[in-house]
């Protein structure tokens, strides 16, 4: 009815979503990752279940979780487990947000066990690891595709790039410029960019406040 269909207005809907960093292994012990707290992909998901969507959040590892019963959290380790995992739930989605900080690199052999100190100087071999989003973009069907882009220079015009690279319906461009906004920090300062290049800057806002920006797109799209 019209009463539950204003205040649930993704119930019924499916949504993908991947949050936090990737680890990626050197040996037992160590790794290579970044500094995304998760906290973006979290409060995503929580405004996406608040809203009655399903929500499967593949999260790399983090501090948080999930509390809402129609989220269902998968973690996972590595880029490629992320990868797995994103590929065996696409078929059945609505929506897809990327927001998760892949490693864009990893250890091209990974020691089996801890490795001893020794040389003064030690050089790890990186290969490129799989872009999850890219390769969601190439076999989507219905799926509104949503990533993000961290960028420091050029930032329209690269953003625009990974909207034609990846098949992206929308784009949430993060500006690490603005003091407050990013990495660890409770806000963001974005700008939307959707798949026609109609650019939309926000104010900077906490990142809950940006998660209901990213799901009224959502809920816009549907309404199209
Ligand atoms: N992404 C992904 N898998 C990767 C790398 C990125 O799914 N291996 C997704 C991110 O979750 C984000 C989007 O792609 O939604 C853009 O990530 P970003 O790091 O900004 O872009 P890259 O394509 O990795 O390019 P670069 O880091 O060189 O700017
Ligand atoms: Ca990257």
């Amino acid at each position: 009815e019209a009463d539950l269909e204003s205040r649930l207005p993704l119930k019924g809907k499916k949504i993908l979503i991947t949050a936090g960093p990737t680890y990626e292994a050197i040996d037992p012990v160590r790794f290579i990752g970044n500094h995304s707290s998760g906290k973006m992909g979290f409060d995503i998901a929580k405004s996406a279940a608040n809203l009655g969507a399903s929500v499967i959040l593949v999260s790399g590892p983090t501090v948080f979780k999930a509390e809402h019963s129609l989220i269902k959290v998968i973690n996972v380790v590595s880029g490629q487990e992320m990868y797995d995992a994103c590929h065996q739930y696409f078929d059945e989605v609505d929506v897809a947000i990327a927001a998760a900080a892949v490693a864009d690199y990893k250890p091209k052999h990974v020691a089996t066990q801890k490795i001893k100190k020794a040389p003064d100087n030690f050089v790890i071999e990186l290969e490129k690891t799989k872009d999850i989003l890219a390769s969601l973009g190439i076999i989507k069907k219905k799926q509104f595709l949503i990533g993000f882009a961290l960028e420091t220079e050029n930032e329209i015009e690269n953003a625009k790039g990974k909207i034609q690279k990846k098949n992206l319906d929308l784009i949430v461009l993060n500006s690490l410029q603005d003091q407050g906004a990013g990495f660890g920090k409770p806000t963001n300062k974005v700008t939307f960019i959707d798949k026609n290049f109609n650019i939309e800057p926000m104010e900077l806002k906490s990142k809950e406040a940006v998660a209901d920006d990213i799901l009224n797109k959502v809920i816009a799209h549907f309404h199209e």
